[in-house]
This record gives C-alpha cells, structure tokens and sequence, in this order.
C-alpha cells in the first residue's frame, strides 16, 4: 500500500512494518544512529537509522548528504514522544533517490532571497499548509457555483478594451495590432448569460497596478459570476452564501493547516449569515467617527480599508457607492441616479475589499449616456452594446478575489503568500 506519512501517525501503525517515500527536513547525527526528519505532503515523521541495520555503506551515504535528498525507506513504527510528531520509525532499509547538497534555504534568510527562491520555498511546511488551504477555496469555489445552478464557462485573455478603467491594461502586442490582458471576464460573462443565465469562471485577472500594497498583484485569481434576472440584493445573498460555504470547508478540511499557521479558527466560525449591509455614505460617516482622513465621494484605498475592517468581525457588503467613483457599467440607482446599484464585499480583520459587484445597466439609452459621460466610444464596445438592443434583461454579476480570500481567510500579511508564484510590479521571477 502507499502509505503516506499522516496515515501511520497512529497507534494502530505501533509494530507495523511500513515503506515511505519522501524528503529529509531535518538530520542530525549520534555515533552510530542518524535521526533523519522524514517529510512527504502529508506531513513529517522522525526516522532512526542505525549503522547495524543499514550497513556501512548506506549510513556513509546517508550521513553525507544533505536536507531535501529524496529517499525511500522501510521500517516498523513506534511510539515516540520526544519526536516531533509523537512517533518514528525505526529503520531497517534506506535508499537515497535524489542527493541534495546544500539547499540553499536556511532559517535565517530574508523575505526577498525565499521570494527569488519560490520554486524551492514551496516545499516548506508553512507554504505546504497555505497551498492546502488554497486547493481547498478553489474546490469549494466550484463546489458552491456548481450546487447553485451556475454553469463554468470561459473567456478570453486576450481583450481589446477595458473593463474596470484604462489605467490598468496590460498592453501586448498582437500581430500589428494592440491587444490586452483581459481585466475581468465580466463583460464577456455578460453575453453568455443570455445563453445559460447563471455563469461563472474563474481565472486570471491582470491589472498594471502602480500601487505597491500589500494586496495588490499584477496577476491575479478571480472567480467571477454572472446571472441574468438578478438585482443588487440577489447577487449579495448568493455570494455571502458562497462566503460562508468556502469558510466552512477550509475550517472543516484544513484544521490541521490553519493550526500550523497559528490561525484563530474562532474568528473565522464566528463568519456566519447574513453580512451586514451598508450603504457608502454610512461607511464614509463611520470612518470620519474613528479618524480616518476621508470624505464622501472619495474611493477607498488600501489604508483606508485597513483602518475601517481592522474595526470589523464580519464581512460587510458596502452599496450605494457614487457613480463618479466606479465603472460606467454600474447601473444608476433609479431613485438617486447619482450613486449606482453595486456591492463591495469588505473582509473583517484589516483585509479590506475581496468582492466588487452590482447590477448592470441594462437599458441602452442609460449605457450609451454613461458612457459618453466617461468619454468612451460605444463602437469599441459594440458587442455589449448589442447584449442591450437584442432582448435585454436586469442582471447582476461579481468578481472575487480569490488570493485575497485565501489571504484572509488564512490570517497572511501579505497577498504574496497567498499564491504560488506571486506577480507583482517588480516581480516576474521564478
Ligand atoms: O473590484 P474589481 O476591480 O471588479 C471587477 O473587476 C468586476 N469587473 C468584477 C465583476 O463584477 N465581475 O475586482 C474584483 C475583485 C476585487 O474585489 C479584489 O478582490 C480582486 O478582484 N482584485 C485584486 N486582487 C489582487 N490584486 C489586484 N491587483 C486586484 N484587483 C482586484
Ligand atoms: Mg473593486
């Protein structure tokens, strides 16, 4: 059988012979024995091996190299409970696979030498626990669509316009022409919810993003929705649902990892239905109260957000925000056109925004003004425009950010360690 270490981590293993492949975390040394720490994905587990088990020639091999060689071994386990997992292996055959001689990660190196490192900081046990965790939001992202009715769809990444704003395309070259990363999937989800009315997709997302905070990447993972016959208040009430369904998975399917990262679970099972709303110009009413430096019709940045959700337990969905301030496509509150029908989803605990949302102008007239009034030019948009001649329907959508969750949800301090190989202004490396 493939045994993997977090299995035989169990009394029901003591006596039982065992073969186990892996990497060596930790050696060191005694005369006669080598303590070799033992790790695969699952977890780590101490193994003794003795000369006079292994031979000479494998102990010499052995003691020679060094941390991350790969090897595979046999042995029967026992309790232990000065090792560091509570058993071990005592060890009657080792076979080193992949020596490694002078990894070069040690304990005490800096932020920027483990980022340049990624593809082998990867292996540590706190990037292991975080890449669990973030399979876990990815398959739960998918489970809640696919238990709720949307259908997964795709969209391109090569776009030829904006979506949130020009400032932050990606310009590459394509054959003569201009194209760009695609900001968004939206506008694209828009035309495929006259075909299968509830989709999703979730995929990269790419912003040129100056701002260097501490959750800004240039390349991100976005999940994004869709759904036709939706308004403002029907979106906000799927995706607390979504919320609340992923929390639930990683608390239940990731203790041991959210344990490692020391984080505490009571704030996250505190998550729970409904989220507060509340309206932008309540927002900017309560920030001025605990001394924050804004003023209504001003957008929120990064600072601001810290200061505001340090102060939450909840995530709070903000409507209502000035039309000035978000996208042309944000339908205009028909009972006070100058805010529109949209939706952040604000993280408790400092983190900020993770979800932008709203509902869709659906009407032509009101698209084609919003967007002379932003200087745009309807034919580059010409097939969103159509989505509005050809049988239009109120609908609604949102793009969440998933490194950001997994940021909060994971208690990071940086969105860098929320993703594998992150990509941020001045990183493009490993
Ligand atoms: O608020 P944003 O810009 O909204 C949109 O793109 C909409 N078109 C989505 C939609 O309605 N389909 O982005 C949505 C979310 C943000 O709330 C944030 O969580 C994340 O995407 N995001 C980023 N995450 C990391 N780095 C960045 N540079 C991000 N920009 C946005
Ligand atoms: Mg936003």
């Amino acid at each position: 059988m493939d045994l993997k270490i977090e299995d035989v981590l169990s009394d029901d293993f003591i006596g039982k012979e065992v073969h186990l492949r892996g990497w060596i975390y930790r050696k060191r040394r005694m005369g006669k024995i080598i303590f070799v720490v033992l790790r695969d994905s699952t977890d780590i587990i101490q193994c003794v091996v003795e000369k006079k088990n292994v031979g000479p020639e494998v102990f010499k091999m052995l003691d020679k190299v060094g941390v991350e060689s790969s090897l595979e071994l046999r042995g029967k386990i026992r309790k232990e409970s000065r090792a560091p997992t509570g058993y071990e292996v005592d060890v009657s055959m080792v076979n080193i696979i992949g020596p490694s001689y002078n990894f070069p990660i040690s304990k005490d190196k800096s932020d920027e030498f483990l980022l340049d490192n990624r593809h082998l900081w990867v292996r540590s046990r706190e990037m292991n626990a975080i890449l669990k965790i973030r399979a876990t939001v990815f398959d739960a992202i998918h489970e809640f669509f696919k238990n709720n009715g949307y259908y997964e769809t795709q969209a391109p990444m090569f776009v030829t316009g904006a979506v949130e704003g020009g400032a932050t395309l990606f310009e590459v070259p394509y054959f003569g022409r201009k194209a760009y990363l695609t900001q968004s999937a939206q506008f694209y989800l828009e035309t495929l919810i006259f075909s299968l009315e509830k989709v999703y997709t979730v995929a990269p997302s790419f912003r040129a993003e100056k701002s260097r905070t501490r959750r800004h990447l240039t390349e991100f993972w976005h999940a994004e929705a869709e759904a036709a016959w939706y308004h403002n208040k029907d979106m906000m009430r799927d995706e607390e649902e979504m919320i609340v369904y992923i929390i639930n998975a990683v608390v239940d399917r990731r203790k041991k990892e959210l344990e490692f990262l020391k984080r505490d679970v009571s704030l996250l099972k505190n998550v729970d239905k409904p989220f507060e709303r509340m309206k932008y110009e309540k927002l900017i009413e309560f920030a001025q109260s605990i001394g924050v430096d804004i003023k209504y019709g001003d957008d929120l940045g990064a600072d601001e957000e810290f200061a505001i959700t340090k102060n939450f337990e909840k995530p709070v969905f903000v409507t209502h925000y000035p039309r000035d301030i978000k996208p042309f496509y944000h339908r205009p509150d028909p009972e006070n056109p100058s805010v529109v029908l949209c939706h952040d989803l604000l993280a408790p605990e400092g983190y900020g925004e993770i979800i932008g949302g709203g509902e869709r102008i659906y009407k032509l007239e009101v698209l084609l003004s919003r967007m002379e009034e932003e200087g745009l030019n309807p034919d580059d948009y010409y097939w969103y425009v159509d989505l509005r001649k050809y049988g239009s329907v109120p609908h609604a959508g949102f793009g969440l950010g998933v490194d950001r969750l997994i940021m909060w949800i994971a208690g990071l301090s940086h969105i860098k360690y929320a993703i594998p190989y992150p990509r941020t202004t001045r990183r493009t490396k490993p």
